[in-house]
């Protein structure tokens, strides 16, 4: 299955300051290029996204276009093929009709020769059944702090990983994705789904081109875009924006506050948690005038749609706020790009200028979140969030 496109009309692009949204289909590692049928084979391994309790999508690339499809099922033996539409180097796999909190095997194929190993994913879970997420930012450097983030991210084990923005530095280039993502992350991306939240440094090439081409995100909003989007895993509704547009008056900031309202009222799961990739409430004295203007803007938003978790990144550090107008707020920029000094300020909890990721345990009754530094896996901070 092709990415949606999504073509914004030149009115759109007048009216606002903000570039138009990208589709999210720059062919960058999509070309024409042929090989022979022997040598085929892939050049990105495989890799789950968007996972829900009925479906998943099932990515990678091969190193010369080929019809491409995907073998899903309970077991090896039992698998049914599910394939790709034309011929292309970049495969996005959309395996619908799954059974929910169920395992399941798969491997992926090019012109109907096998390409990969049987591996694992597991479906999401319904309300009522606790599970364990990840979250982190800032990560994409390829240095020896990002491997040590991922390392002791995997460790923890989660069911699903949440990037919080700048997934590739310096510029977002779709040439560094394999080193700055899906090698930093191999062990676990081909058995978990990782979400993200867009970054300033990930638009920095083709409007975020790459990124939208290497994930596989929701798009439940009116301008099919992957840039903004909803998802429910157990008890929690997960709802991630585009900070960048914020206060940037152009229709799509317009948009995504109305759906954004929209998707908080109708949430049906006992949590909501929210993240995007600029702080509210951060730390870092030079930021503060842009942290005030997106919290004029999306805060009312969130308190109103009864938000109990902001995840976001962009500092490089961590801090957990007070609880503001109902809200906890985490800054989770320590995934592995150099660390930033802050200044704690009234609003802030706990500072720490670490590299780290969040390990967040959902139940019906309790969020409990801790952040763990790595090397080491320090317990840097603890906290939960009850329900009422
Ligand atoms: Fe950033």
């Amino acid at each position: 299955m092709k990415k949606r496109r999504f073509a914004i009309g030149t009115v759109l692009f007048l009216a606002g300051c903000c570039e138009p949204f990208t589709p999210g289909s720059s062919d960058a590692g999509d070309d024409d290029r042929e090989v022979p049928e022997d040598e085929l084979a892939l050049d990105r391994r495989p890799y789950l996204g968007s996972v829900s309790q009925e479906g998943a999508t099932i990515s990678f690339r091969t190193n010369g276009i080929c019809s491409g499809a995907a073998r899903v099922g309970p077991s090896p033996e039992e698998t049914r093929l599910v394939t790709d539409e034309g011929k292309h180097r970049r495969h996005e796999i959309r395996v619908d009709g799954l059974a929910p909190a169920t395992t399941y095997c798969y491997w992926v194929e090019g012109n109907g020769k096998r390409l990969s190993e049987p591996r694992i994913f597991r479906t999401a879970a319904p309300p009522g059944t606790p599970f364990r997420f990840a979250a982190f930012g800032d990560s994409g450097s390829g240095d020896e702090s990002q491997f040590a983030v991922a390392a002791a991210m995997a460790r923890a084990e989660p069911d699903l990983v949440i990037h919080l923005g700048d997934v590739i530095y310096p510029a977002g280039e779709a040439e560094l994705w394999d080193e700055r993502f899906f090698e930093p992350y191999a062990a676990m991306l081909e058995r978990i789904p990782f979400y993200a939240a867009i970054g300033n440094h990930d638009l920095m090439t083709g409007n975020g081109a790459p990124y939208l081409d290497a994930l596989a995100l929701p798009a439940n909003n009116p301008l099919s875009t992957e840039r903004f989007y909803s998802f429910d895993w157990g008890d929690v509704h997960f709802v991630c924006l585009d900070s960048n547009i914020v206060g940037e008056d152009c229709p799509e900031e317009e948009a995504q506050y109305e759906w954004l309202a929209n998707d908080l009222a109708n949430a049906t799961r006992r949590w909501k948690i929210a993240y995007f990739h600029h702080p509210l409430y951060g730390c870092v004295g030079s930021r503060q005038s842009g942290n005030e203007k997106r919290r004029k803007l999306l805060e009312p938003l969130l308190v109103e749609g009864g938000v109990d978790l902001v995840l976001v990144g962009h500092d490089h550090h961590y801090v957990r706020t007070k609880r503001e107008r109902g809200i906890v707020h985490v800054v989770s920029g320590g995934g592995g790009k150099s660390l930033y000094d802050g200044e704690p300020r009234d609003h802030t909890e706990v500072f720490r200028k670490a590299f780290h990721f969040v390990r967040v345990d959902v139940t019906p009754d309790t969020l409990e979140v801790v952040a763990i530094g790595a090397p080491g896996e320090e317990e840097i901070d603890r906290f939960r969030v009850e329900g009422e």
